[in-house]
């Protein structure tokens, strides 16, 4: 990675932010071992494989993989690039940056997204101005007629695309962005006819997409008539993930942390937050993924869906329940009758009729089994007997045992059978499904024992080791990239005179190979004396690379089996240099 802050101070900075301070601010960690484990808050999950090494100042999730210092920690969680990530924990650390070697400067990709932030701020206003226009009352009026007023207008940055071909963007060329800029924003698209750029939104209803930390990442459009597309979104862009971005979460996230409404639309996100529930986010039409899942669990306990009474609705409920399964929150679902969604029943019925929607709403397995019930005739005798098995499939996935009891106690009173029948088809149902998946594995995998990694943390965690290791190995002697990248910094920044530890080296390498270190580097090793564990490993790593890979003819191919032939029958080591 080509980064300009002097790997010195990205060390000092590192060395200044406590990884279990900072993980802290983001995570519930709870003492374990030597270290700390929790939830892991990249990937979602329910029984913690996410690690943190106060001593090596790491941390790893066995579960997904993620590792680093924690300036990959900060990069990942708030989703920033290197830049914003060394600055965001200088600033915590209260570390000036000097401004001379201003790292803005020198980072292409930090600079590239900037330009789009700048871009996107920018098109914000431009669109917001517009809608401002009194030529534009017609559009105004729209907005009023969906119920919108001049606050919710203003505090939601709404705006309005004109029905032009290219005055945004040549707006935005007029205040210095170049076309690519401009390309790379989503703002403008180039015409496969004649290679001009023109204006993404037309004649559109816009309303900005804003990050949790507050800048513009892209728009979402809507039409005021009948025609189609109803709804355009931006396009992903190196600021904007469509997987990993909620629409409102900017506001919501100060609201949410009981309860948060989860809806499909931007309208119904508006009015919901103009009715007081400023908790409302929505995904920016598209399904509900993993990532998603893995934010909302990192803000709130609890998720109330509220999607639309249609049928499509109610099967991205059913998706959107299984998905909240793998996380830490409370999935409950709120129903709707005589609207087809939020927006809609708050226009009809008003804010005090949705709360008290929101109070009778059903957690997921009462909803699931409500819509079971639904579709069977419970005086057919073989429909009730389906119902009771679909209805078994359910219960089981229900893990508190209290909980477990009084719903199905509800159901089986329902459905007039002994609920002990129920719990034991229950325990049988339970105890196949465990037979099929070879019981649910909930243990935390082994980290890898990797010599190459084992060596390279006792080298940078013991100033003696690492003299004594550098007379021996160079880059070439690790296999792995990222050994080698690790390797070469480490000795970078030992040569400068810096104490650096892994934890330092680590901050200074890129993403992917911190994360491929971060599991090898946090795995505890039981060792006495670092110097002769080194030895061990440095013996062990030697001998155990055969040089079969580089064997260049069939003469030096029968010479090596001759040796090893010699050496099986002598019983002594000899290695493939034919050097004892
Ligand atoms: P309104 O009619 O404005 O109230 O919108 P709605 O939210 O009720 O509409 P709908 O339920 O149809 O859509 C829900 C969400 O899906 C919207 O807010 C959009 O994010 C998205 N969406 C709807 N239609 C389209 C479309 O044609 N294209 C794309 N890309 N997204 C759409
Ligand atoms: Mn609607």
């Amino acid at each position: 990675m080509a980064n300009y802050i002097p790997d010195e101070l990205i060390a000092e900075i590192t060395a200044a932010n406590d990884i279990v301070e900072v993980a802290s601010s983001y995570m519930k960690l709870k003492r374990s071992g030597n270290g700390y484990k929790g939830l892991c808050p990249f990937h979602g999950e329910k029984t913690p494989s996410f690690h943190i090494s106060p001593d090596k100042q790491l941390y790893h999730c066995f579960g997904c993989g993620a590792g680093g210092s924690v300036l990959q920690f900060i990069m990942n969680i708030e989703n920033l690039d290197f830049v914003d990530g060394v600055k965001m924990l200088a600033a915590r650390a209260n570390i000036p940056i000097p401004e001379g070697d201003s790292p803005e400067v020198s980072d292409k990709t930090h600079r590239r997204k900037q330009a789009i932030y700048k871009i996107n701020s920018l098109a914000a206003k431009f669109y917001h101005a517009n809608l401002m226009k009194s030529d534009n009352m017609v559009i105004q009026n729209y907005l009023i007629e969906r119920g919108l007023d001049a606050n919710t207008v203003v505090r939601f940055g709404i705006g309005y695309a004109p029905n032009d071909y290219d005055t945004l963007t040549k707006y935005l060329l007029e205040e210095g962005f170049s076309e690519q800029e401009i390309l790379d924003s989503g703002i403008a698209r180039k015409s496969e006819k004649n290679g001009n750029l023109y204006d993404f939104f037309r004649n559109r209803v816009i309303f900005p997409i804003i990050d949790v930390r507050g800048n513009v990442v892209g728009f979402g459009g809507r039409v005021t008539d009948k025609s189609l597309p109803k709804y355009l979104n931006s396009s992903d862009s190196p600021v904007f993930s469509k997987s990993k971005t909620l629409f409102a979460l900017n506001f919501a996230k100060n609201h949410c942390r009981d309860r948060i409404i989860l809806c499909e639309g931007y309208m119904d996100v508006i009015a919901l937050h103009k009715a007081g529930f400023e908790y409302a986010v929505a995904t920016l039409g598209t399904a509900l993924t993993k990532e998603h899942c893995g934010i909302i669990s990192r803000y709130t306990k609890e998720v109330l869906l509220c999607y639309d009474s249609d049928e499509a609705g109610q099967k991205a409920t059913a998706a959107a329940i299984a998905l909240l399964k793998d996380v830490n929150v409370r999935t409950k679902v709120l129903v709707m009758k005589g609207a087809k969604d939020p927006d809609d029943y708050i226009k009809l019925k008003g804010a005090a009729a949705f709360e008290q929607l929101i109070i009778g709403s059903e957690n997921a397995v009462l909803y699931k089994i409500n819509k079971l019930k639904q579709q069977y005739n419970t005086d057919v005798l073989e429909e009730k007997l389906e119902l009771i098995n679909k209805a078994v499939e359910v219960f089981a996935e229900i893990e508190s045992p209290v909980e477990l009891e009084l719903t199905v106690k509800d159901f089986a009173a329902q459905m007039d059978v002994n609920p002990e029948t129920v719990f034991a088809q229950i325990r049988q149902y339970r105890l196949s499904k465990g037979k099929k998946q070879g019981f649910r594995q909930t243990k935390v995998p082994k980290p890898e024992i990797d010599k190459e990694g084992m060596l390279l943390g006792l080298m940078a965690a013991n100033k003696s080791v690492y003299l004594k290791m550098k007379k021996l190995v160079n880059e070439d002697f690790f296999e792995k990239d990222s050994c080698k990248a690790f390797y070469n910094k480490l000795v970078q920044l030992k040569e400068k005179g810096f104490e650096a530890d892994s934890a330092a080296v680590l901050a200074s390498l890129d993403d992917q190979h911190a994360k491929s270190l971060s599991g090898m580097l946090t795995a505890e090793m039981p060792y006495e004396n670092p110097e002769k564990a080194a030895e061990d490993i440095y013996v062990a790593i030697k001998n155990s690379k055969t040089n079969i890979n580089k064997i260049k003819s069939p003469e030096e191919l029968s010479r090596i089996i001759d040796l090893i032939k010699q050496q099986k029958k002598t019983g002594r080591r000899i290695n493939t240099d034919g050097v004892e």
